[in-house]
């Protein structure tokens, strides 16, 4: 079967990014990472791989005279290291478009909340939680989704349900989501691996599931 190589890209603490390391190590996603990017030196994310031995740049845009002189260094990262699929596992920038039309329907993003509710500009971190919290909403969850050129609104993936309790708070429920995150994103490039995912404009269908 073949290994895919993976490159993710975090801004933050990255335990999305670590349990997917995880399950690469056991075995559960035939997968390496060949490359982990983040716009902040000090993320947990460049820890986590820095110790793992993996391949990490730490790459904002103050290193460059721009947006496009950045994005081309990041695209000639991806190629050098024969990336077959981007995570996006709490990158807080966005990408460029040059990136996302090269690697159209291999880019993964992951979303705490169902999309297209609380989703888009704005939408991001605890801003999320609160939000479904201020709707009154009973019920919220986790979006895997493929990236295209409008923020949060490429091909859906994969979603799971989480119940809203009466007793949350933002953290109660970032954290009862997070749990969810960390299952359903390896689904998803346990998927993309086995070529199971075809996307038809917005789209996807899952082919197989073991
Ligand atoms: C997650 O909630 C993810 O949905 C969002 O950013 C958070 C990242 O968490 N995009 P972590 O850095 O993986 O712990």
């Amino acid at each position: 079967m073949k290994k895919i190589r993976i490159a993710v890209f975090a801004s933050g603490t990255g335990t999305n990014f670590q349990t997917i390391s995880n399950n690469i190590d056991k075995g559960e996603i035939t997968a390496e990472i060949g490359v982990v990017i983040s716009n902040n030196k000090d993320s947990g994310a460049l820890k986590f791989a820095s110790e793992k031995g993996f391949r990490t740049e730490h790459i904002s845009k103050k290193q460059f005279s721009g947006f496009d002189e950045m994005s081309g260094r990041i695209l000639e990262i991806l190629e050098k290291e024969s990336i077959d699929l981007i995570v996006l596992a709490g990158y807080m920038k966005l990408l460029h478009s040059k990136i996302v039309k090269h690697f159209e329907n291999r880019i993964m993003n992951i979303h705490p909340a169902l999309l297209p509710s609380f989703g888009g500009k704005g939408f991001y971190g605890e801003r999320v939680h609160k939000a479904v919290l201020e709707t009154g909403a009973k019920v919220t969850g986790v979006t895997v989704h493929f990236v295209n050129e409008v923020y949060d609104q490429g091909p859906i993936i994969l979603q799971e349900c989480v119940p809203v309790m009466d007793d949350d708070d933002h953290h109660s429920l970032a954290s009862r989501v997070l749990k969810v995150e960390h299952s359903l994103f390896s689904k998803a490039i346990h998927l993309f691996q086995r070529g199971f995912l075809s996307v038809d404009g917005r789209k996807v269908s899952i082919k197989k599931v073991d």
